[in-house]
Parts: C-alpha cells; sequence; structure tokens
C-alpha cells in the first residue's frame, strides 16, 4: 500500500509549513486513494535529546541488549518504523535561525541509527532506507534562493538533503515558501502570497 510519512515541525498554529503540507497531503490522498498516511507532529511532542545511555545501546550488538537499553531505544524504533513504512515522506520546516526547528533535530537524532538506518559495514557509509522519496517544504521570513549570497544562509534544505541521504533517501525535493516577512508588512495577503507556492505543491503530490 502506498505510504505517506507526514511530518510538521512548526510550532505555530497558523503556520505556513504547515498549510503547504496539509496542501500535499491532500494531493497526495487523491491521487493515491487508497493510500496510508502517518502522522507525526514533532512540534506537540519532541523525542527526548539522545544521551550517553542511548549512544551505547544504540552501538551495542541487538542480541546483547539489556531490557533497558531497550527502553531506551524504543522510541528510536517506533520512529524508524514509521520510516520503513513508507515510500515517501514529506517534512513541512518553518526556519528557525537558518536552520531547522530544533524539535525536528530531535525526531533525526532518534532516525539516524547505526545497524537500521546507515551502515558502516562495508568500510565506506551505507544508507539502509534506499527507494524512498523526501519533499520538505519550508517556510522562511527571508529569500534564500539556491546560488545566491542569502541562499548560502539556508542551513535548513541542504542539511535536511544531506542527513536523509546519509541513511539512503536520496530522492530529495525542496520547496520553499520565502519571503514570509511581507505577510507581518501586510503589504500582501496570505492567499496571493501563498497562491504560486500551493499550485507548485499540487504539482509535486500530483
Ligand atoms: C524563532 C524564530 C526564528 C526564525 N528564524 C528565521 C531565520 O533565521 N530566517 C528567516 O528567514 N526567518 C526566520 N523566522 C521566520 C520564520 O521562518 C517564518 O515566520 C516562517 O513562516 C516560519 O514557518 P511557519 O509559518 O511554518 O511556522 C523565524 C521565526 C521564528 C519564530
Amino acid at each position: 500500500m502506498p505510504t505517506l510519512l507526514h511530518i510538521d515541525s512548526s510550532p505555530l498554529e497558523s503556520s505556513i509549513s504547515r498549510e503547504l503540507t496539509r496542501e500535499y497531503v491532500r494531493s497526495w490522498s487523491a491521487k493515491n486513494p487508497q493510500g496510508k498516511v502517518i502522522t507525526r507532529d514533532v512540534s506537540t511532542w519532541a523525542p527526548k535529546p539522545i544521551d550517553a545511555f542511548w549512544i551505547a545501546a544504540a552501538y551495542t550488538d541487538e542480541a546483547k541488549r539489556t531490557p533497558e537499553q531497550n527502553a531506551a531505544l524504543a522510541v528510536s524504533d517506533e520512529l524508524i518504523g514509521e520510516l520503513e513504512a513508507a515510500n515517501e515522506v514529506v517534512i513541512g520546516v518553518a526556519m528557525h535561525n537558518f536552520s531547522i526547528p530544533a524539535s525536528l533535530k530531535l525526531w533525526i537524532d532518534q532516525v539516524v541509527r547505526s545497524g537500521r538506518t546507515f551502515s558502516y559495514a562495508s568500510g565506506s557509509p551505507k544508507g539502509l532506507l534506499s527507494g524512498k522519496k523526501a519533499t520538505v517544504l519550508s517556510a522562511s521570513g527571508g529569500v534564500y534562493e539556491a546560488g545566491t549570497a542569502a541562499g548560502a544562509l539556508n542551513h535548513a534544505d541542504p542539511y535536511l538533503r544531506t542527513v536523509l541521504g546519509f541513511i539512503g533517501i536520496t530522492d530529495f525535493t525542496a520547496l520553499a515558501a520565502g519571503g514570509a516577512n511581507k505577510l507581518m508588512g501586510g503589504s500582501v495577503s496570505r492567499e496571493v502570497f501563498l497562491k504560486p507556492t500551493l499550485e507548485r505543491v499540487r504539482a509535486l503530490a500530483a
């Protein structure tokens, strides 16, 4: 069954990135009426930061893990299970301080795990989640076009491309609604501002 993992990370209800992912899910569901959507909102429930105990557990052979170590990895197992079940993932990203929200970083730290989503068994890094597609839909106050001086300040999309590629998700597309600051000044309505981006979102999901 086609399965989409839908992740949101903006803490705001009026979030633009949430509106983009909602539209993506709507279009995707229309195209995949039998499809399943798994929803994970990391802004309302973020995993704990990984700690020394978690790291030791993750690098202990599965067969040798204690019940406490298995418990420490339970959230990671659940989140990785959601990624494994999905053919596709769509991630809503609010640009915070030139990067991703901290809650999304916490999710990443739980799903990037040796032996589960990447491996160095052959001597070089290998992503284990191949054959999946990722779409990142972001919103930012400023505009960060790739190849421009401002674009070099965007540490969100390039980071997500790198880290998802590291775990094998190399089919990566990023689409940004940049320039949201304009909405604060009231020089443009939200509808007019979002229309072209929503059209591109629908095209991506179709
Ligand atoms: C805590 C915080 C940090 C922000 N940092 C940046 C930033 O570094 N660059 C930028 O262009 N916009 C920044 N913004 C503006 C947001 O990216 C913008 O409001 C965007 O719409 C957030 O996405 P959302 O609407 O999905 O929450 C920041 C906003 C907040 C609340």
